[in-house]
């Protein structure tokens, strides 16, 4: 039985430091886990403070940091301060840092040499990759190699050129497929599977088929977990959102108009007051 909350919830996990045997025990325990981008130390201290059980070091830092217009130009230099900077704010939530396009797609040993540097040089717990069945045997070797492995199936944003642009993935008999390489990823070792953009019913077909957590965006309400992009879920990118996306605040709004108050401030002379002075 899983343990409940005052609100009917499970109640969430009391371990001072997640690890992946946590979120088995969440799944285990019929619960489900939340994690949230971040990139940098302030996120990582407000988000882990506010429970979220993991963090991603996603490489949409690519779009969300560095103002590119997809995930693949983010390199691992770039990825790695980034992620020293959440390890070292965050006291709980397990990291995971992604593997950025071009980071290990030409072997197993290249999978585990950029995985090594994301653990020994940024303090990532775990690391993250991009691809179906084909990568079991990149995960295999990664895992013997002591690297806790999060595989990330469905739309996968790095082969959005492959893919012909944003789409769902899995529909049809295609789900048959998608089935297969969560379960090849699984039998690998990988600790969990992640899920993007997948129709709800494929991914509740994954989240049965496989015994790991499952970890869903644009995936429905079945899988274990969710994920989202911090900057989306709390309102500071603007534009078009994607129709998973729910918004929990309107910081654009908050910071233009901190900005715009400050700038009137400093112009009309009532900042820095006597009480700002020395
Ligand atoms: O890089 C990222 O933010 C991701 C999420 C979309 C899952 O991979």
């Amino acid at each position: 039985m899983p343990n409940s909350s005052i609100s009917g919830a499970p109640a969430p996990l009391s371990a001072s430091r997640i690890r992946t045997h946590h979120l088995q025990q969440v799944k285990d325990n019929g619960g489900r886990f939340a994690m949230l981008t971040a990139y940098e130390q302030y996120t990582a201290q407000i988000f882990d403070e506010a429970g979220i059980e993991v963090l991603l070091v996603g490489d949409s830092a690519s779009n969300n940091v560095f103002g590119n217009e997809t995930s693949l130009p983010v390199t691992l230099d770039e990825l790695i301060p980034l992620c020293r900077a959440v390890t070292r704010g965050a006291r709980r939530a397990l990291v995971v840092a992604d593997l950025p396009f071009g980071s290990y797609e030409v072997s197993p040993a290249q999978a585990i040499e950029s995985s090594v540097r994301l653990m020994k040089e940024a303090g990532a717990h775990a690391v993250k990759m991009e691809g179906g069945a084909f990568y079991a045997d990149y995960v295999r070797a990664m895992v013997q190699a002591g690297i806790p492995v999060m595989a990330h199936i469905g739309f996968t944003p790095q082969s959005e050129h492959a893919l012909g642009g944003y789409r769902v993935q899995g529909r049809g008999d295609d789900a048959v497929r998608l089935v297969e390489d969560a379960v090849a990823l699984q039998n690998a070792g990988a600790f969990a599977v992640l899920m993007e953009l997948v129709p709800a019913a494929t991914a509740a077909a994954v989240e049965r088929a496989v015994t790991v957590p499952t970890i869903g965006i644009g995936a429905g309400n079945a899988t274990t977990g969710q994920v989202l992009v911090w900057q989306d879920m709390a309102g500071l990118r603007g534009g078009k959102m994607a129709r998973f996306v729910k918004q929990y605040a309107d910081l654009r709004t908050v910071l233009a108009g901190a900005a715009a108050a400050y700038a009137e401030e400093v112009r009309s002379g009532a900042f820095p007051g006597p009480e700002h002075s020395f």
